[in-house]
């Protein structure tokens, strides 16, 4: 494993010697913070040898150097989520390798659906904890002692200073924007009304279907997270809403300016 981690790491340094602090993951309908990015070395996936490739509608596939408000990031434009068959080994990989470009903080922004009921759709939430409910954990399997160690703590899994500027950033732009518990699910189908209820009653705010096993690998490692959710629906109601990834797009989309707005002023402090 960790060769291969290294073997690809190496790889890109070959492509370009860019030396990224930040790294950033973008979920689905969230490229566009890309956009802001000025360009250095753009290296598609499939460029890259080892590198799985993106399958899933609203995600580019690309891997972006350059400067985000003058700070050096390295951005992925999509990410590999667990239900396009990947092996967790697979979905983390490109944080493993992005640590070993030299990153210091990685931060991930994910679509999900609200089971708070004071949340509404459009809304952003920042992470404060997790519950893990994919029913596998990305560390399972031999321990690479160089990565990280066998056990990890579990205890502060988002950087908590990180949160209370960006809380103070949203608040200064007047965005509501809540601090809450996200649960990873597997999906690929959104969740049942039962499944909706339960995940509110476990002490969930929203559900989604990434972020935490990225989460899990970064700290194993000792990387502090920032991560932000955007609300594109809201379950747990008992008036079920069809949901569709179109509608979630949609919505991504349309909130996205936002959470860039947070991101960009973040990673200049
Ligand atoms: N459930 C799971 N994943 C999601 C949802 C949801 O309601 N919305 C966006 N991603």
């Amino acid at each position: 494993m960790l060769e291969k981690i290294k073997a690809i790491a190496e790889h890109i340094r070959k492509e370009s010697s860019f030396n990224p602090e930040i790294g950033i993951i973008l979920g689905s309908g969230l490229g566009g913070l890309v956009n802001e990015i000025e360009v250095v070395k753009s290296i598609n996936y499939s460029d890259i040898p080892g590198f799985p490739v993106s399958t899933v509608k609203g995600h580019g596939s690309k891997l972006i150097f350059g400067m985000l408000n003058g700070v050096k990031v390295v951005a992925m434009q999509g990410r590999f989520h667990y239900y396009e068959g990947y092996s967790m080994e697979d979905v983390i990989l490109p944080v493993r390798v992005m640590k070993f470009l030299g990153i210091k903080t990685l931060i991930l922004s994910n679509a999900s659906g609200g089971v708070n009921p004071n949340y509404k759709v459009g809304d952003l939430m920042i992470l404060d904890d997790h519950i893990n409910l994919m029913g596998t954990n990305p560390l399972i399997g031999k321990n690479d002692d160089e990565l990280g160690p066998r056990f990890p703590d579990m205890g502060e899994p988002y950087d908590k200073s990180l949160i209370e500027k960006a809380k103070k950033i949203a608040a200064t732009h007047g965005f509501v924007c809540h601090t809450g518990v996200y649960a990873a699910v597997t999906g690929p189908t959104f969740e049942t009304r039962a499944e909706y209820k339960y995940i509110k009653y476990i002490g969930a705010d929203c559900v989604g279907m990434s972020t935490v096993p990225e989460n899990i690998a970064a700290r194993h490692m000792g990387l502090p997270v920032f991560a932000i959710s955007i609300i594109t629906d809201l379950g747990g109601s008992d008036i079920p809403e069809l949901i569709t990834h179109e509608e979630v797009l949609k919505v991504a989309n349309a909130a996205e300016q936002k959470m860039t707005i947070i991101i960009k002023e973040l990673i200049k402090q």
